[in-house]
């Protein structure tokens, strides 16, 4: 190799050599400028050459010496000042940012109003397992074996000899608390609840519900009526309307599905609505005989009314959030603009 192109080489190590640690740096000034290090070589090797020779590279030889000295110089300071004490900067009598805390889930703040609205009303909260058995998910609300309406539902089961499944609504908690507690009954149920569908902006395979359940002596349809309209003018303001479109539920009969006017239009008619002016929020109906007496009550003596929503439906209209994977992605940015002040940054 001539003298010419060692030079070469030798300047591109150097432009490209690089140092985590001390010892890498003490390595490249060995491997370099040491005593037997390239560069002093190639000082050595420099004096037996002719004088024409000198004169053409002694330059370049002097810039590379110097290239080599300048980048061991930077690299020891960029290694010693990383491990060096941090340097105090700053008024130190500033006060002290405060931590950022999380926030309440928009999920968890949407129950928890729709909770408040059914307290005020004397309802009680109950809860039941997610994973549920046959009796509870289906058979005692009026699901016998066969029935097609379990193909309304698309269940999740679970390995079990008991046949297990994840529930598939909040509606087998209205059969344990029925089992459990005399008449009169009024509960909600707040809860998560599992179908097997796709996940979409308008689907998820986990949603949760909120169930409402009042049992006593002569409880009417008109009951049903005025407790979700006042429900709904609680939620979503006094202005809103009702309404009841006759519908199916193997548990209630008769069942109906319930309207809000659109709060977003209202009424008008938007791409929220489709047009209709009307928004679904829930299912509802009057128990069926038949499910209360196969949880233990005399349906001679008692009637009841039960009803069930999507909680992320409801907070969809609240906050109008267009696609549900939004509430299970955890995104802070998305999340802290539910805050209820507890949010800081
Ligand atoms: N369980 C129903 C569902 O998940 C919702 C429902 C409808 C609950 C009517 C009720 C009711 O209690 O009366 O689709």
């Amino acid at each position: 190799m001539s003298l010419a192109d060692r030079i070469a080489e030798l300047e591109a190590e150097v432009a490209q050599a690089a140092a985590a640690t001390a010892e890498e740096v003490e390595r490249f000034r060995v491997a370099m400028l040491g005593r037997k290090g390239a560069v002093t070589a190639l000082f050595d090797a420099f004096k037996e050459m002719s004088a024409e020779d000198k004169k053409a590279l002694g330059r370049r030889m002097n810039e590379l010496k110097q290239a080599a000295q300048a980048r061991w110089e930077e690299m020891k300071a960029g290694t010693t000042r990383q491990g060096a004490a941090p340097v105090q900067q700053g008024d130190p009598t500033r006060p002290v940012a405060t931590e950022q805390t999380g926030g309440l889930h928009p999920i968890t703040l949407v129950r928890q109003r729709i909770v408040r609205v059914f307290e005020r009303l004397g309802y009680t909260v109950s809860q039941g397992p997610e994973v549920e058995d046959d009796h509870h998910n289906f058979g005692a609300l009026n699901f016998p074996p066969e029935h097609p309406a379990r193909d309304m539902q698309d269940t999740f089961f679970v390995e079990s000899p008991e046949g297990l499944a994840l529930r598939t609504h909040t509606s087998s908690v209205q059969v344990r608390v029925m089992e459990h507690q005399e008449p009169p009954i009024r509960t909600i149920s707040p809860g998560r609840v599992y179908r097997n569908e796709a996940i979409s902006a308008r689907a998820h395979c986990m949603f949760h519900q909120v169930e409402g359940l009042y049992v006593d002596k002569g409880v009417s349809f008109a009951e049903l009526k005025g407790t979700l309209d006042h429900f709904a003018k609680s939620l979503f303001g006094p202005e809103v309307a009702i309404r009841l479109r006759p519908s199916y539920f193997p548990f209630t009969e008769p069942s109906a599905e319930v309207d809000m006017s659109c709060t977003i239009c209202g009424g008008d008619g938007c791409a929220v609505c489709k047009q209709s002016g009307w928004v679904e929020i829930m299912g509802c109906g009057m128990v069926d005989p038949a499910v209360l007496a196969n949880c233990g009550i005399d349906p001679e003596v008692y009637s009841g009314f039960a009803f069930g929503m999507g909680v992320e439906r409801i907070a969809q209209l609240l906050y109008r959030v267009p696609d549900l994977r939004l509430y299970w992605e955890n995104d802070v940015r998305f999340l802290a603009q539910f805050s209820d002040g507890s949010f800081r940054n």
